[in-house]
């Protein structure tokens, strides 16, 4: 296995057929965020088997937004997958703990943000994700909107990461 970190734009073509795996249209017609317009990852976390073929796949979004009106430096964390065939062997985690260390290589983010489904929170949760029991909100095309349509949950790198109030995202979510 190669974990390797790609720029955003030049590592999209890359995870396509990962997508295409876990998302087939009779799964993506069904998930929550179907119509939601999401932001572009930054950087790309991948984890390649031994053939190349990209197993793994987390995106990374750093986002000047707000918490109670403070300005805050977020390290979103979206577009996790596994290949369904590689699935309960430990490569969510890699994944995700590489994911982690790129955003605490970058001194300004502040906490990890990510949204999830219900049946993803203890997968999450047993990587030190913890639920965010404020509100959150997003743009999307027709205006700003509050963000209610999956779990938020933050990864604290110091205790000053929020567990309640409003975050404004300032921009598209992940
Ligand atoms: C969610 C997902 C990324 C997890 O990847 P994975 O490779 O199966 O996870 P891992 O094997 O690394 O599991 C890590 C830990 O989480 C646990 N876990 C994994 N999936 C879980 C689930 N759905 N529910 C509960 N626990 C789970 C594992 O048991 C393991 O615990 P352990 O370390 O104590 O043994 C993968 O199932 C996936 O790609 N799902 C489809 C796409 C998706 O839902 N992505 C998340 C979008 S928010």
């Amino acid at each position: 296995m190669l974990i390797e970190v790609r720029e955003g734009p030049a590592s999209r073509p890359a995870v396509r057929p990962l997508f295409a795996q876990v998302y087939p249209d009779a799964v993506l017609k069904n998930v929550p965020w179907r119509n939601v317009v999401s932001a572009p990852a930054d950087r790309r976390v991948l984890v390649l088997d031994d053939e190349g073929n990209v197993v793994a796949a987390a995106g990374l979004t750093i986002r000047a937004g707000a918490w109670n009106g403070v300005p805050v430096r977020i390290g979103g964390i979206g577009g996790v997958m596994v290949s369904p065939s590689r699935q309960r062997q430990g490569l969510g985690r890699t994944v995700m703990c590489a994911a982690h260390e790129n955003l605490q290589s970058d001194p300004c983010v502040q906490f990890g943000l990510l949204f999830c489904e219900p049946h993803n929170v203890t997968f999450y949760k047993a990587l030190g994700w913890c639920r965010f029991k404020g509100q959150v909100r997003v743009e999307q095309p027709a205006g700003s909107l509050l963000y209610d349509i999956m779990q938020t949950m933050m990864l604290p790198f110091s205790t000053e990461t929020p567990r309640a109030g409003c975050i404004d995202l300032r921009g598209l979510p992940w």
